[in-house]
């Protein structure tokens, strides 16, 4: 008896610090330096290629041709980092080493109907670029597909569907920053990139790392920041939490929910993400914004 006593309690204990851990992890930031050099094979084949490549590659030491901040999936209603934490992050960056922008991959609350929340947060991260003199860019998430005029509401310039030019700051080539919106998961549309792709390089924007499976073959960009997956959001043995609650997403399958890869030649980097979807946990997957640095 004393023996299934003490099991039962030490059960009911790893299950209460394990939930209230749960709770706590979403209130950590991780500040990353991640940084992406283009493939130097672009493969044209049908074929899914997929390397795992480290987040930063120290042997490089030259100033990138891009430096973004880049944060994603904020969930406003279930998000544990302030957009005081977030601009301080944005400023110490950028004073460290200048940002050429700022840019918002998706998921501005779980409400699909209302984001005031969530524009708040974005407005306040839009007035800190704007008082440092830096861009500021987005796209919207599956979550966002029925909220009015998100862009305009969170401060950022639409990058939907769309695209723009920036310039190497080592060298002045042009490169393009694309972006594409999220149809969401029922009646799922995948969009092209906005452009033909001609000789200057293309940094595309898709919350959902699927997207890029689903672009032509010729239409590749060279780089894509995305987030979506959460990182797994809570990391349960066997991925459970993919095999549950992601059944439709490709890459998860294929063990891609977060970090630097090599995609088929274009080079990816997924983020965690600030926020929670569907609970406010997080396991094993702390929240992350990070400063990218492209080379070309
Ligand atoms: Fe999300």
């Amino acid at each position: 008896m004393n023996t299934v006593y003490i099991i039962l309690t030490v059960l009911a204990a790893f299950i209460l610090l394990t939930l209230l851990w749960c709770l706590i992890e979403p209130l950590f930031l991780d500040k990353d330096k991640i940084t992406l050099g283009i493939s130097p094979d672009v493969p044209s084949s049908d074929e899914l290629t997929i390397r795992k490549l480290p987040i930063n590659n120290k042997n490089i030491n030259r100033d990138p041709d891009l430096r973004i901040f880049f944060f994603s999936d904020l969930h406003a209603e279930f998000c544990g980092i302030s957009s005081k934490r977030i601009c301080k992050s944005v400023t110490k960056a950028h004073l460290s080493a200048p940002l050429d922008c700022v840019i918002f991959g998706g998921d501005i609350s779980n409400n699909q109907n209302k984001g005031d929340k969530g524009y708040r947060y974005l407005k306040k991260v839009s007035a800190c670029c704007k008082d440092l003199g830096i861009p500021f860019y987005g796209i919207t998430g599956n979550h966002d597909i029925y909220l009015k005029d998100p862009s305009n509401a969170s401060g950022f310039i639409d990058l939907n569907n769309t695209f723009t030019d920036l310039a190497s700051r080592t060298t002045g080539r042009k490169i393009v920053l694309a972006g594409v919106s999220d149809s969401g998961r029922l009646n799922r549309v995948w969009k092209q990139l906005p452009l033909k792709r001609g000789k200057d390089p293309v940094v595309l924007i898709a919350h959902n790392p699927d997207n890029l499976l689903h672009l032509d073959k010729d239409n590749r960009p060279d780089f894509m920041l995305s987030g979506h997956f959460h990182g797994g959001q809570m990391k349960f043995p066997f991925r459970l939490e993919h095999r549950l609650l992601r059944t439709k997403d490709l890459l998860p399958k294929k063990d891609v929910v977060q970090g630097v890869f090599d995609i088929n030649g274009t080079r990816v980097f997924i983020s965690r993400g600030l926020g929670c979807g569907v609970l406010p946990f997080r396991l094993f997957s702390v929240p992350e914004a990070s400063v990218v640095e492209i080379y070309i």
